[in-house]
């Protein structure tokens, strides 16, 4: 389905390309800005993908080859898009995220929208500790920062912790309040903030709800009907739990230490203010039981890759028991 549909009644960009578009965040903007009637190309660097494909059966939506390495391949895919949303993902397959990775992904960004005519709004997701004003500041390029809270996807595994019966939830996090994004309504306020041009040149904060790991893992418990515990792992648990797993759950440690930093903490809940966030978001924001009822849906016992992770994750906590703690 091709991207050229204009919807001119809109306010804001009427062809919005969106980096990351078969991921969590950019696949939540697509959906948010279909919704609103606006055109919406994707960039992938795999169009043959899944993922791409459902994408690709949405009304308004063209999938474009684009990779966040390659400049050159940026510029063709933003070529004839008014708006842009961007991120950066690192481009390890295991191990820890590196900032110079991250910087290189948004310069190459910066420089292809810079030659892009007729851009009228860039929106940029980071969090303060991303390089991303970093990059873009100074670039004269119309530009919004929304810096997210922690992804509740990050909680979506629910582990066999236990023979008696014990089901968490691991998280390298701490005892604080803690900003959580649902990614519905990082989709929504992103669509919310391509419509109201006079956000350019701010930055604004992303959070459906504010609560700790533990309050997180009574709404969860609420939401499957059994009881599921926090496991608090210390940062250097994590690692090694992180050493032979998907690479986003090293990014999960990045994002839990600084959420969950105790001296930060009063500026991110601050700066995440779920009533400019809900007038953003058209009205509304998740509510965090019934995100976390669907979000597990038909989740009963991990297999797979989470098999191993739970059984090595149990391994962990056995030996280092006196780190650990569960709500
Ligand atoms: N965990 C958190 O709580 C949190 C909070 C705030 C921000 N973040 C950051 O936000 C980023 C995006 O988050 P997410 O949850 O949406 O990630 P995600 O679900 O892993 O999606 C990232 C998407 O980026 C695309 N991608 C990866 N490398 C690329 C490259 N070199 N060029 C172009 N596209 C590339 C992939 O699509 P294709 O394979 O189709 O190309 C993938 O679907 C993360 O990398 C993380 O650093 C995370």
């Amino acid at each position: 389905m091709g991207a050229a549909c204009r919807c001119e009644h809109v306010p804001g960009p009427h062809c919005i390309a969106v980096v990351g578009a078969t991921g969590h965040q950019g696949g939540a903007v697509v959906h948010a800005l279909v919704a609103k009637g606006v055109s919406v190309v994707a960039i992938t660097r795999n169009p043959n993908s899944k993922k791409a494909q459902e994408l690709a059966t949405l009304r308004r939506v063209e999938l474009r080859k684009g990779d966040l390495n390659n400049q050159k391949s940026l510029e063709a895919a933003f070529s004839g898009c008014d708006g842009a949303f961007v991120l950066g993902t690192d481009n390890r397959t295991t191990g820890r995220w590196k900032y110079e990775n991250m910087k290189k992904q948004y310069e190459n960004c910066a420089a292809a929208l810079k030659c892009i005519d007729g851009m009228k709004h860039v929106v940029i997701s980071a969090t303060e500790f991303l390089p991303a004003q970093e990059v873009f500041n100074g670039k004269g390029l119309p530009t919004t920062y929304v810096h997210t809270g922690l992804n509740v996807v990050n909680t979506n595994f629910v582990l066999k912790l236990g023979d008696d019966g014990h089901y968490g939830f691991p998280l390298p996090a701490g005892n604080g309040p803690i900003a959580w994004t649902v990614m519905k309504d990082l989709g929504n306020v992103v669509a919310g903030v391509f419509q109201r041009p006079s956000m350019i040149g701010q930055t604004v904060g992303c959070a459906s709800f504010h609560c700790t790991a533990d309050q997180l893992a009574n709404h969860m418990s609420t939401a499957i009907g059994m009881k599921i515990k926090c496991l608090k792992l210390p940062a250097f648990i994590w690692e090694k739990v992180c050493a032979d797993v998907p690479a986003n759950f090293a990014d999960i440690a990045n994002f839990c230490q600084f959420f969950g930093n105790q001296e930060a903490q009063k500026s991110i809940l601050a700066t995440r203010d779920l009533n400019i966030c809900k007038e953003l978001a058209g009205g509304k924001l998740a509510d965090p039981v019934e995100e976390l009822r669907d979000m597990h849906r038909g989740v009963t016992q991990a297999g797979g890759c989470w098999g191993r992770l739970a059984s090595k994750v149990v391994r962990l906590c056995a030996h280092f028991r006196s780190k650990v703690s569960t709500a």
